[in-house]
């Protein structure tokens, strides 16, 4: 606007902009003109498609499963939404489905729960990392949270006015933390220390030892874990481990699981929280005061579904296969990559530039000529290193709709001619 104009209704501040809370940006909220990553995403594809509309974009970088949940879940939710005493205020959840996720926990991990008071639902499990943070975080506190990481438990410690100290996830630490590195100063004000294996994006597992270590810290610091589990189902090297197998993990913390990823459920919203009474306890007094629960119905569904070891055993079968193949083509195409431990991500650092003169100062730029110039989309991670992250969460209507989509696949990124 320049300065002889003047503000019309459509310009013109709302009189409640300088009422926004600090926490979101205060009377600065909606004027940032930064652009996000997925929105920089956003418009490189419509780029692409405008330019080439003729070319198909063979997208990388969706994080969400292709498929719909299993046919008997969703017949279980046809029998359930026409029952009348479903139809109620679900407050903290349904016994069935505590129970359904005792049993899960027992048959999975040898984990046991009691259903009563060692684990509560949550509406899947990203509000849960948005409530856990109210039972702990005092301005000034800490979380200690992975980074590249599921951000939102950070962003709640920030609202409470405490503050986020990021573990970086580097490829020569095994993409595990150095809790060794952390200062003592920070660990006095730490309460609360964020991880997720298998880890999003990375794709890496967790040793047991590394959980032990976890453990034997907490108790020695005096913080709680709260270990994110949400893509514990898709685990591809050996059994899949709950951090709560590990000896003494019952004491410090909880583990939050989610049936989104390994149950093709990501839009039904349901997980649930696990582990120590007191922590359950805490975030069931803060969820009750920020929802209702999820529906009931959807609730006995998701029981049904936690009760069927076929439906993540396929889930992962497809996952995994997906995984191997387009692992082969990025190695073929100069990728330094490897199958990943789990989760449905390849996370693989990026190239540098293209063997033409083409430079990728970061993985964003390198994202966006692979978006623009050969229609191949992914997600850049410039936060421990310049990485790509590949999802092979592609829609493909079969193992042979797959292979034509890694042929296509193999041909494009070997005529982007990637200098690594
Ligand atoms: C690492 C991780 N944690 C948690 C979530 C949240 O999953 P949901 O809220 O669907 O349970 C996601 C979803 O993308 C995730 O990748």
């Amino acid at each position: 606007m320049s300065t002889t104009e003047q503000p019309t209704s459509e310009t013109a501040d709302p009189y409640f902009q300088q009422l926004f809370a600090d926490r979101i940006g205060g009377a600065n909220y909606g004027k940032g003109t930064a652009i996000y990553k997925f929105e920089k995403i956003k418009r490189a594809k419509r780029k692409a498609l405008a330019d080439h509309p003729q070319r198909e974009l063979l997208d990388f970088g969706i994080g969400e499963n292709d498929s719909m949940a299993a046919p008997q879940v969703r017949k279980t939710m046809e029998a359930e939404v026409n029952k009348p005493e479903n139809r109620g205020y679900a407050d903290n959840g349904v016994a069935e489905y505590k129970a359904a996720a005792a049993r899960f926990m027992q048959r999975q991990f040898g984990v046991q729960l009691d259903p009563e008071t060692q684990i509560n639902h949550c509406i899947g499990s990203k509000p849960a990392y948005a409530m856990l943070p109210a039972c702990f975080i005092n301005p000034g506190d800490i979380t200690m949270m992975t980074v590249p990481g599921y951000p939102v438990a950070g962003t709640h410690t920030q609202y409470y006015g405490g503050e986020v100290f990021k573990l970086p996830l580097l490829a020569e630490n095994g993409f595990l933390p150095d809790l060794d590195k952390v200062p003592d100063d920070i660990y006095r004000r730490t309460k609360m220390l964020v991880l997720n294996y298998p880890n999003s994006p990375t794709g890496r597992t967790a040793p047991a030892e590394f959980f032990e270590k976890v453990v034997a810290l907490a108790k020695e610091k005096q913080f709680i874990v709260v270990h994110d589990a949400a893509h514990i189902m898709l685990t591809f090297d050996g059994q899949p481990r709950s951090f709560l197998q590990t000896p003494g993990a019952m004491d410090v913390g909880v583990e939050v699981h989610s049936m989104s990823k390994g149950y093709d459920m990501i839009g039904w919203r349901m997980g649930w929280v696990c582990g120590h009474p007191q922590i359950v306890r805490a975030f069931a007094d803060v969820k009750d005061n920020s929802d209702s629960g999820q529906f009931i119905a959807t609730q006995i569904a998701a029981a049904a579904a936690l009760d069927d070891d076929s439906i993540p055993a396929a889930i992962n079968a497809k996952y995994r296969r997906r995984a191997e193949k387009l692992v082969a083509v990025l190695k073929d195409c100069g990728f330094q990559c490897e199958m990943p431990g789990g989760t449905y991500f390849i996370y693989t650092a990026a190239p540098k530039g293209t063997v033409d003169g083409v430079e990728f100062p970061a993985a964003e730029d390198a994202t966006r000529h692979l978006i623009e110039q050969h229609g191949i989309v992914t997600v850049p991670w410039d936060d421990a290193g310049p990485f790509l992250r590949f999802s092979v969460t592609y829609v493909a209507a079969d193992e042979a709709a797959e292979d034509a989509l890694m042929e296509e696949t193999r041909q494009r990124l070997s005529a982007a001619k990637l200098r690594f």
